[in-house]
């Protein structure tokens, strides 16, 4: 029955992850998936969830299954970090949450559940370039697949004037998948004129706005980062979807800790988008898991472990500036000073700009490994590998 089943192609990230780990070569660098590590190579437990566990531990409880939905508490805290504590559409009770396995999870359930709604015509538009999955979510959600102009070669920015002529031709009703910040994969984000610009336009040619906020904190702040969302509630946009994630933020990878959440017209639409969600969710994986929720509502519910999140998550941004502007210094002493640009990008990627046979080179002779694409990660390098980095880089870009 199964004989003729075809393999399936490796995940470009995940896969390459696989191919490191089965490196023997002891100078090996992971700059291929999104994965923060801290200055020792690891990736971090913050101090604010091991308090969180420490107290679970000391009060253990009996592991009913959650709601479809998931925990209350997590839903609840989540929707104010995104829409900010005072939305008036909070307020208003426009908006419908549920936690997800992911932000990935966050993704799908939202695709599947637009389509259903859209019906067989659904389309999407994916910026050019995007995280690789959005394609794979969407087009097996059954979408059909568009592009909009995003990332410029030549100013290694936002080409803002083909992306506004690009939304601008998309029939009314096709969604827009937005990164929110941190552009993945090229760390390229809009500014906020920019932004308000986007936002006009969704709401001019009645697109449909999907945020994808992976890196929330990254670039300049829990506030800051959102101010996609906040525009788009702002504005007026009487429907949009939010899918977020707390790996990165929280560190919490393996925990597959997201949301998924849809704004409404008014109360009465949201509480029937909530129980489609609950319904495309009971028919994926009928709820979510327990622990991670409860790890982040304990520390975005309690004032303290909170403002001690944002003091850890700020570390870990700062730590990724320091490198991309140690990586930038030390390119340039070894003579290559055209990555200059590493600095004016957000988040944890790069996009390097390297070739793809400039990445295999890499990979080959020093064991660093990269997308394909030229995207590194800028967040895995520290004072240990940054040096040996540098200098493989400058040395296939000369080569
Ligand atoms: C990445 O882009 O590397 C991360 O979002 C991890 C993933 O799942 O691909």
């Amino acid at each position: 029955l199964f004989a003729h089943v075809e393999m399936a192609p490796g995940d470009p990230i995940l896969g390459l992850t696989e191919q490191y780990l089965a490196d023997p070569r002891p100078n090996k660098v992971n700059l291929g998936v999104g994965i923060y590590v801290d200055e020792a190579g690891r990736v971090p437990l913050l101090e604010c969830v091991r308090e969180v566990e420490q107290a679970l531990a000391r009060d253990p409880r009996p592991r009913g299954y959650l709601p479809i939905d998931g925990l209350p508490a997590y839903d609840r805290a989540t929707q104010k970090l995104l829409f900010g504590a005072d939305s008036p559409l909070l307020a208003a009770g426009r908006v419908a949450t549920a936690q997800t396995i992911g932000g990935s999870g966050a993704l799908r359930v939202g695709a599947d559940l637009l389509r259903q709604i859209l019906g067989p015509g659904a389309k999407v538009a994916i910026s050019s370039p995007s995280w690789g999955n959005h394609h794979v979510v969407f087009r097996t959600a059954g979408f059909e697949l568009l592009e909009y102009r995003y990332y410029d070669p030549a100013s290694k920015g936002v080409d803002h004037a083909g992306l506004l002529e690009d939304l601008g031709r998309l029939q009314p009703g096709t969604v827009v998948l937005l990164h929110a910040c941190c552009h993945n994969p090229t760390g390229v984000d809009l500014d906020a004129t920019q932004w308000h610009q986007v936002v006009a336009l969704l709401k001019e040619r009645h697109l449909l706005p999907f945020v994808d906020i992976a890196y929330q904190g990254f670039d300049r702040g829990t506030e800051r980062d959102a101010l996609a969302i906040r525009l788009l509630g702002e504005a007026g946009v009487d429907a949009f979807v939010v899918a977020n994630s707390y790996s990165k933020s929280f560190s919490l990878y393996g925990e597959r800790v997201g949301a998924l959440s849809f704004v409404g017209a008014d109360r009465e639409e949201a509480a029937r988008l909530r129980s489609r969600i609950k319904a495309t969710i009971r028919a994926n994986y009928s709820s979510p898991a327990a622990h991670g929720a409860l790890l982040v509502a304990g520390v975005l519910e309690s004032d303290e472990l909170r403002a001690r999140w944002e003091g850890e998550l700020g570390q870990m941004r700062g730590r990724i500036h320091a490198m991309r502007a140690a990586l930038v210094d030390k390119l340039a002493a070894r003579g290559a000073p055209q990555y200059g640009f590493f600095t004016r990008q957000a988040g944890m990627f790069s996009y390097s700009g390297l070739s793809r046979a400039q990445v295999e080179r890499l990979r080959e002779e020093y064991a660093i490994y990269a997308l394909s694409t030229g995207r590194i990660c800028v967040a895995a390098l520290n004072e240990a590998n940054i040096d040996y980095v540098a200098g493989a880089v400058a040395a296939v870009s000369k080569g």
